[in-house]
This record gives structure tokens, C-alpha cells and sequence, in this order.
């Protein structure tokens, strides 16, 4: 499973960047809104931090301008994905930049119907919002299930993006199911690391090896 972090904040992508575990980024509006960045620069920076997709999001809602901006967008870098919402519109400018040659990001998903679409306009990612699923008292790793059923039962190449990730339940479930990319707060990254029996077994053998007296030389 690939492993993408959802922020525009810089420091973060460049310190999760470091540990070679990072495949991608996604972005938002109000990510974008929280890094207090300008837009374009922001994901120009984050271009250059990873090799990977960097999803930047179009906010016009009619196809044409969203086909404008997804324009002024792809030619901040090569590693741009153009990220659009679930709407009719969306999709059918979905369907003209993957026709192009575009990877694209179709996000806002809380349907595994929504999700075929997404599919079938040739999304590259699409992305169901599992947290905000399970906030409105539905079962957001179910819609993952689902999602998987279908895409295997079709072969499409489109892959499952999980989005809204808000605990380390959230991440093994998708891995479980076989989702292709877990997008997660640096916090909820940074959380995978952590074991309390790890942090306890590295005190005991520094503690046991502190009295050997040795050092590795
Ligand atoms: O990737 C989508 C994500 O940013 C939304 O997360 O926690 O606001 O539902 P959340």
C-alpha cells in the first residue's frame, strides 16, 4: 500500500519525505487555507519534495473553468495530479484530462456508485472519505470493501485512494481490504512508528548495555 500525506505543510513533507516511506501528497482547499501558503507556490515546493503525485484541487464547480485551472495547474510540474470533485461536472472533466494524459484525483467519494463512475471517466485515484463517513454514523471501511469488489470485478486500474484517515485502525483496515494508497495526517504517519513495548524494549537494552561498558567503535 502506498503511503501519501495529506498536508501542504512543507516541514512535515520534508521530514516524512526523508524516511523514504513517502509515495505521495494530496492537497485541499483547506489545507491549502491552513498552510496560510499561496497556492501555486506551495505545490510547486511540495512538487519538488517527492517523486510522486502531488494532488492539487480545481475550485471552479462548471467543467469549463475547472478544465482552466486544472490547465494552470499541471504546468506548476510533472508530478501534479489534478484532484476534482464527485459532481457531473467534475467528471466529465475527469474523463477530458485522463483522455489527455492526466492523472487525476476525483475526491469527495461517499458511494461505491460514485466511485464506479469515477472509474469509468478513468480516474487515476479515487478518493472515499472514510473519517467523515464514519462521522455521519456509516461504516467508511465498508465503502473500501465495496469499492475493492467492484474495481476487481471489472479490472479497472483505478486506484483506491483512502482519504479522511483519522487513526491507525483506519490505515490496517486498508491495508486489510487492499487498498493502493492510505492518504493520512503526519500525525497518523507519524503514529504507525509508534509502539509502546518498542519504546520499553529500546530503554532495557540501553540500560543492559550501558553496563557492558562497550562501545561500537
Ligand atoms: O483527504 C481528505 C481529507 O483531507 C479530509 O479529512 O479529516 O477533514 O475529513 P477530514
Amino acid at each position: 500500500m502506498k503511503f501519501f500525506v495529506d498536508t501542504a505543510d512543507t516541514a512535515e513533507i520534508a521530514d516524512l519525505a526523508a524516511t523514504g516511506l513517502l509515495d505521495g501528497v494530496t492537497t485541499n482547499p483547506s489545507l491549502i487555507h491552513k498552510s496560510g501558503r499561496e497556492f501555486i507556490p506551495v505545490v510547486k515546493e511540495i512538487c519538488g519534495l517527492v517523486d510522486g503525485p502531488v494532488s492539487a484541487e480545481v475550485v471552479a464547480l462548471d467543467h469549463e473553468t475547472m478544465m482552466k485551472e486544472a490547465d494552470i495547474l499541471r504546468a506548476v510540474a510533472d508530478n501534479v495530479a489534478i484532484k476534482v470533485p464527485l459532481t457531473i461536472d467534475g467528471l466529465k472533466t475527469c474523463k477530458k484530462l485522463s483522455d489527455d494524459g492526466c492523472q487525476v484525483n476525483v475526491t469527495l467519494c461517499f458511494s461505491a456508485n460514485q466511485a464506479l463512475l469515477a472509474a469509468k471517466a478513468g480516474a487515476a485515484f479515487i478518493s472515499p472519505f472514510v473519517g467523515r463517513h464514519d462521522d455521519n454514523g456509516l461504516d467508511g471501511m465498508r465503502l473500501i470493501e465495496d469499492i475493492r469488489l467492484i474495481y476487481d470485478n471489472y479490472l479497472f486500474d483505478t486506484e483506491i485512494l483512502v482519504a479522511s484517515i483519522r487513526n491507525p485502525i483506519h490505515v490496517l483496515e486498508s491495508a486489510r481490504i487492499g487498498a493502493d494508497v492510505a492518504t493520512m495526517p503526519p500525525n497518523v504517519i507519524r503514529g504507525l512508528f509508534k509502539h509502546v513495548l518498542t519504546d520499553k524494549g529500546i530503554e532495557g537494552f540501553m540500560a543492559d548495555w550501558a553496563k557492558t561498558g562497550q562501545t561500537i567503535t
